[in-house]
């Protein structure tokens, strides 16, 4: 028997912002309008992270775990091993789901929707502050705009800058094979410093002369990741989607 979707809407929203519950009924998330994040501790291997993400997609989409298969495939060297991940279901005929993943200091993040391409990235704030990253990730712009804020603020903004650009990056499938100077994102709205208590900005693409979609298929949604990380997803499609957050594994 398939697993059921029902446990997307069993369980609580983990708070505002950055999370919403899904707008479909009660036992099926409405996919194509909702992106789910999946949060939790990574698995032992890449495999089992990837046995994690086939499991969620079984369940999103009412399918036996079996029939799912995930693929990779570099888009720059062709090998097997590494590059984005895609989704196909066996016996189905319709569109499989988008996915994408990201680990940082043994946390996971999972992604998966039917509104369109999708990119996660999820970064562990202390690994941040120890890398002096700001000098081969911001633009001119966002230098500029970062200058005007406190240390701990702007440490906030930086984390926000790095998993938007970054998502942004997996979503297009070119990773950081792009410079991540070459894009530059705003961050609208309240945006504190990191805490139990902190707002995350909107996030924008206003630049990125190369961007392979318009700015207008290109939402970002800042994800409200576990203490001590930053998270954002990107998702290309015609409608901004719902964000629901969830744990990867359910007991
Ligand atoms: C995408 C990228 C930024 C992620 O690196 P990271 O921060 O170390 O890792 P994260 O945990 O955030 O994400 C890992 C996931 O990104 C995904 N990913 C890898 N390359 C990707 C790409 N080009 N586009 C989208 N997603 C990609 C994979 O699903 C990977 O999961 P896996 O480790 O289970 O295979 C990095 O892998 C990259 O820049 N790749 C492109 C570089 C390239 O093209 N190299 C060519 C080698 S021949």
């Amino acid at each position: 028997m398939p697993d059921t979707p029902a446990p997307v809407n069993g369980l609580p929203s983990t708070g505002p912002p950055g999370n919403a519950r899904p707008s479909g009924g009660p036992s099926a998330v409405d996919l194509p309008h909702t992106v789910v994040v999946a949060l939790g501790d990574c698995a032992d291997t890449k495999a089992g992270d990837h046995a994690l993400l086939a499991e969620l997609v079984a369940r999103l989409t009412g399918v036996d775990a079996a029939s799912v298969t995930l693929t990779q495939r570099c888009p720059r060297c062709g090998a097997g091993d590494h590059g984005p991940l895609r989704v196909s279901i066996a016996g189905s005929t319709s569109v499989a789901p988008w996915v994408s993943l990201a680990r940082a200091g043994g946390r996971l993040a999972l992604a998966v929707t039917a509104a369109g391409p999708v990119g996660i990235d999820l970064e562990s704030l202390a690994d941040l502050a120890r890398a002096p990253i700001t000098d081969v990730l911001l633009s001119p712009a966002e230098t500029d705009a970062l200058s005007a804020l406190s240390p701990h603020v702007a440490q906030a903004a930086v984390a926000a800058l790095w998993t938007t650009k970054e998502a942004i990056l997996k979503v297009a499938g070119v990773g950081l094979r792009v410079d991540p100077r070459d894009l530059t994102v705003s961050l609208d709205g309240p945006a504190t410093a990191p805490g139990p208590n902190a707002t995350m900005a909107r996030r924008r693409l206003v630049d990125w002369p190369q961007s392979p979609f318009p700015p207008t298929a290109l939402h970002l949604l800042p994800v409200s990741s576990p203490p001590g990380t930053a998270a954002t997803v990107a998702i290309v499609g015609a409608c901004r989607p719902e964000l629901y957050v969830m744990p990867a594994r359910v007991g």
